[in-house]
């Protein structure tokens, strides 16, 4: 313990310590956007006369080969140095020798780590866009299987009216649409230069932040160095983006084990995306759906725990600031897995027609059918819901359904039933009768299919 103290004390820090102050565990990832802002970097340097044209040429050839070595698995990469940014730094050194110093001219690593993150995170949104418009993809095919599919719609879990299949998944669809759009915002306040803001004032050099812009291929540069070395917005956003889509994913992921149960079997989901019970053999667990729905409370973490890191925390940065990258990181892991997951899971579905149907028609789900019909032979509405109630009221007790009754015994609820109430009674009709635009009705699913297809 003495030699822990010591060690400081004498300047030396002990492994604890190192170990402790390191990121370079979860920050190598950042090594390629590392290398890349640094040859940008560079080129800048050399534009302003601060690197010769072969100092540059040598700086831009080791690069490429830290590079290299890091892609083939060759570099070492050690705690005690820290982070990507001092390990490539040192590196170099040990490639050229004394011109590596040079490349740290008009650059602080408060402003390298957070051009960094913003490449990598740039590339991130990118492809989590992409996947997100796979789902979509799956979604309308889907969506186009199971048109003719009727189901009962819940609200409180409890069957309320009756709508194609394809509704659900057209309403997936546009969730996830609203997400794709979310991120692409996002990416708005992401895609800018921070670099060339220094430690926070600013560089006493005549740096050329337009040419690394373009060189980096960023929309925009920072406008004020103590705001670019501190702003962590972008994450945070990020992480909300992501917190939203899996908010989504979860009440996806709900719908389905509920839907797959025994007790509801309306869907099956495929054997490859279930597993066994250890000890009941009966078992199919729905693991992949409850894993993304467990996963959400992690996301939701990451969230947090980036917006507490960020609360009043002084101007300028901070080596609290380090503590964002393993809640980005993990976020962004796990929204590529889980929707490269649900989508498959989703696309590889069995679907239980027949099921559906009939658990529409052992209940009552089309009595707002009827107090309409009531409606249009003239009663007020109230008044029709009232007597539809009792109607459902005395059927449960009886365990009769609305197509067990008599035109007799409708008359007895109300003079205005007549012959044509059978008509009413069909599942279909009151699927088909939604023909409000975003309906459930044929025409109207087929409308917002042919809109979502535009959005692809
Ligand atoms: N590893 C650090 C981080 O991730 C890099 C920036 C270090 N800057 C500093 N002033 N210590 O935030």
């Amino acid at each position: 313990m003495a030699k822990l103290w010591e060690g400081m004390i004498s300047g030396e820090k002990s492994l604890a310590i190192e170990k402790f102050n390191a990121s370079i565990n979860f920050d190598k990832r950042l090594y390629r956007e590392d290398i890349e802002a640094s040859i940008a970097h560079a080129t800048m340097l050399k534009k302003i006369n601060i690197l010769t044209d072969d100092e540059f040429t040598k700086i831009v050839e080791a690069m490429k080969s830290i590079k290299e070595d890091i892609e083939k698995g060759e570099f070492i990469f050690d705690e005690s140095l820290e982070d990507i940014h001092t390990h490539i730094e040192l590196a170099l050194k040990e490639r050229i020798g004394s011109i590596a110093g040079k490349i740290h001219t008009a650059r602080s690593r408060n402003d390298q780590v957070n051009v960094d993150v913003r490449l990598y995170l740039r590339k991130r949104i990118v492809e989590i866009e992409e996947s997100i418009t796979k789902f979509l993809s799956v979604l309308i095919n889907v969506s186009e299987n199971t048109i003719d599919i009727i189901m009962p719609g819940y609200t409180h879990l409890q069957p309320a009216q009756p709508m194609r299949m394809a509704h659900l998944f057209m309403a997936y669809f546009f969730m996830l649409e609203r997400d794709r759009e979310r991120l692409s915002d996002c990416n708005k306040r992401v895609n800018m230069l921070t670099l060339g803001s220094g430690a926070f004032s600013g560089l006493g050099y005549n740096i050329d932040r337009e040419l690394t812009r373009s060189l980096l291929g960023f929309d925009k540069i920072s406008e004020n160095a103590l705001d670019s070395v501190s702003d962590r917005d972008f994450i945070i956003e990020f992480l909300s983006c992501v917190s939203i889509i899996f908010t989504h994913l979860s009440k996806i992921s709900e719908d389905m084990i509920i839907f797959n149960s025994n007790e509801y079997g309306f869907v099956n989901i495929d054997d490859l995306y279930t597993t066994g019970s250890s000890i009941m053999p009966n078992k199919k667990n729905p693991d992949i759906f409850e894993l993304i729905r467990g996963k959400t409370g992690r996301v939701y973490g990451n969230l947090i725990s980036m917006l507490t890191i960020m609360k009043s925390l002084p101007s300028a940065y901070n080596k609290d600031l380090q503590e964002d990258k393993e809640a980005l990181f993990d976020s962004i892991d796990t929204v590529l897995a889980s929707l490269e997951m649900i989508s498959e899971c989703i696309s590889t579905m069995h679907f239980n027609k027949e099921t559906m149907l009939l658990a529409c028609e052992n209940g009552y789900i089309n009595a707002v059918e009827i107090a309409d019909y009531l409606v249009s032979k003239g009663l007020a509405f109230r008044e029709s819901h009232n007597i539809v109630a009792k109607i459902v009221g005395n059927l449960s007790k009886e365990k009769m359904l609305f197509t067990d009754l008599s035109i007799d015994e409708w008359k007895q609820y109300s003079s205005k039933f007549d012959d044509d109430i059978f008509n009413i009674l069909d599942i279909n009709l009151s699927v088909e009768k939604k023909v409000s635009e975003g309906g459930t009705s044929y025409k109207m699913i087929i409308e917002q299919i042919e809109k979502a297809k535009k959005y692809l």
